[in-house]
């Protein structure tokens, strides 16, 4: 049995936590070491630097380099790790998501984001990367009357639907690891659609 990453991706409001938590479970049940971890975070370090990314203004270009810093962080001490003891990683975000925001929303050059992807951890990369993909309206929605909104999630909806094409450029240039996920439907439309994605690559139960 060999180690397995999957990341979940999308824009804020899609509702990607509870499906994390269920899948968590899912892959437990048969067996498997399952590490729940999220992006900017998962280690001390890098959670004290999404609490910068998260609350401060600045540039795109210096959050691009605050993700990645984080990211570092997080690939070499929990990340890797895990994948060499065979385990599977599930991921609350990872680079794509810089590509997305920082990409997309921010408007920063890929080219760069390309460059420290580079450095940072390629070859490493998600196996398997779900996109919940919902429209900007719908999200807005969703995150009405949530939690007091941090620096992103107070942006209007024309930045996430940005954002949003960004995913969705990101996944076709990178179809076979990406797996879209209409996050419209009800949470066990949802959840039935992450399932089949498992199932037929044998990872679950269909
Ligand atoms: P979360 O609320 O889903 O945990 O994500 C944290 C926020 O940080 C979310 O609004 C997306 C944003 N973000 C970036 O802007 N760049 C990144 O590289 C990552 C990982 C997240």
């Amino acid at each position: 049995m060999s180690g397995l990453f999957i990341s979940f991706e999308g824009i804020d409001g899609a509702g990607k936590s509870t499906h994390i938590e269920s899948l968590a479970q899912a892959l437990e049940a048969t067996g498997r070491i399952v590490v729940r971890t999220r992006e900017p975070g998962g280690t001390p370090l890098a959670e004290r630097l999404r609490q910068i990314l998260l609350n401060e203004p600045m540039d795109a270009m210096s959050e691009a380099l605050i993700a990645f810093a984080a990211r570092r962080n997080h690939v070499e001490h929990i990340i890797r790790p895990a994948l060499q003891r065979h385990e599977v990683v599930l991921s609350d975000r990872f680079t794509d998501a810089t590509f997305a925001y920082q990409g997309g929303g921010g408007g920063l050059d890929e080219d760069f984001l390309s460059i420290l992807e580079q450095w940072v951890h390629l070859p490493l990369q998600p196996d398997i990367t779900f996109w919940f993909d919902v429209s900007p309206e719908v999200a807005a929605e969703r995150l009405k009357g949530a939690r007091l909104p941090d620096k992103f999630e107070s942006q209007p909806q024309e930045y996430f639907a940005k954002v949003r094409a960004a995913y969705a450029a990101r996944m076709a240039s990178d179809a076979s690891r990406f797996v879209p996920i209409d996050a419209h439907q009800s949470p066990q439309g949802v959840w039935e659609q992450v399932q089949t994605a498992l199932a037929k690559r044998g990872l679950l139960a269909a």
